[in-house]
């Protein structure tokens, strides 16, 4: 969800960004000190559209570790992020004549609209509790789907076990691809998250994610893993597209990987947006009595279901609008959302407990005046 956060609000849920105060600036620099002392001025020229070698052995070795990613470093392209991945994949599948893909409904609307721009029609398929909803996959005809079965954006469900076999049954059935898009796969606070679904079946998937929940979503740097029979096609239209991302920052975040700094940031983005979890769920249970909190317990954001007696919707969201609290219903995300009960993707983990706490309160307060 890009959507520009408000400027002059009291509160702000709004879901999509992690917390950029936590961005390791003293890390980043030492690395970049290190980089620039290192690289030789060989390298200073055009990259391998692929990217540096040195970044996707560093990549496929993450990958593989935390994901459970099949990721020789020949397979991995780096990107500038998730978007530029799926605007990849729209030019390669619209050149070999695929004018539509599925989307999942509710999902993300960049999703569709990125997909649009390489002259895709976006299908919105609806979910059931386990994920995309079989039946209406087969019956809609489309031969690619764009997933986020690790922490579905927004429902917040992973899909099961059954769900990731079906679908990749049905992708072989069909001579289709799934696209992975492994936003947030790297936050899970209950457990060690869901493997990737490439992992299963790496010529049936491709994997996407980047930095931008990890580090910053401002440095722009992310990762594609394709099929084998797709690999060249991509490659070429990165070429073709920007001739490759640039290189100090390729060879800053390999740098960053390889001796752990990565892992140490993830570590500490955790503990934190753990903590800013628990504390939404609490306030929530303290200033909404019987709201039902859904989806598992990881990412940047949670599903809050309120008791009907905060409704209906348009009411609440005046009202909490009037009182300058920036909150989206999930009803903004998709077509087959219920729309009676007041439905709220909120956004956690950019901000401190306290002002969770305060932007509770206040969400309360808008509605008794
Ligand atoms: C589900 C989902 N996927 C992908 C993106 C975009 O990611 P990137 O910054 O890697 O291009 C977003 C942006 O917020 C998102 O919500």
């Amino acid at each position: 969800d890009l959507a520009p956060r408000p400027a002059g609000a009291r509160a702000d849920f709004l879901p999509g960004t992690p917390d950029l105060s936590l961005f390791p600036r003293a890390a980043w620099a030492a690395a970049q000190r290190g980089v620039l002392a290192e690289l030789p001025h060989q390298a200073l020229g055009y990259p391998d559209p692929r990217g540096l070698p040195r970044l996707r052995t560093a990549l496929a070795e993450l990958l593989a570790r935390r994901r459970g990613v099949v990721a020789d470093p020949e397979r991995v392209i780096v990107v500038s992020g998730v978007a530029q991945a799926t605007t990849l994949l729209g030019f390669v599948l619209h050149a070999r004549g695929v004018r539509a893909i599925g989307v999942e409904d509710p999902g993300s609307p960049e999703h569709g609209a990125l997909y649009a721009s390489a002259g895709l029609d976006a299908v919105p398929l609806p979910l059931d509790g386990e994920g995309l909803a079989s039946g209406p996959l087969k019956e809609s005809g489309v031969r690619a789907v764009v997933t986020t079965p690790a922490h579905q954006f927004p429902s917040g469900i992973a899909y099961s076990a059954r769900r990731r076999t079906e679908l990749l049954d049905w992708a072989r059935s069909v001579d289709g691809l799934v696209v992975e898009d492994d936003y947030d796969g790297d936050f899970r606070y209950d457990r060690a998250p869901v493997g990737a679904l490439q992992g299963l079946d790496p010529e049936r998937v491709a994997y996407t994610g980047s930095v931008s929940k990890s580090l910053a979503p401002g440095l722009r740097l992310g990762w594609l893993l394709v099929p084998a029979a797709l690999a060249e096609e991509v490659v070429e239209r990165k070429r073709t597209m920007d001739l490759g991302n640039p290189v100090v920052d390729q060879a800053l975040l390999a740098r960053f990987v390889e001796r752990g700094d990565y892992d140490r940031q993830l570590r500490r983005c955790q503990r934190a947006y753990r903590e800013r979890r628990d504390t939404l769920v609490s306030a929530l249970e303290e200033h909404f009595p019987g709201t039902e909190v859904s989806g598992i317990a990881a990412g940047l954001h949670v599903i809050a279901v309120l008791p009907g007696r905060y409704g209906p919707p348009e009411y609440f969201l005046e009202r909490t609008a009037a009182a300058g609290v920036a909150v989206r219903p999930l009803t903004d995300y998709g077509r087959t959302v219920e729309r009676t009960d007041v439905r709220l993707v909120l956004g956690y983990a950019h901000q401190s407990p306290a002002r969770i706490r305060d932007g509770v309160r206040l969400m309360a307060q808008a509605l008794r005046a």
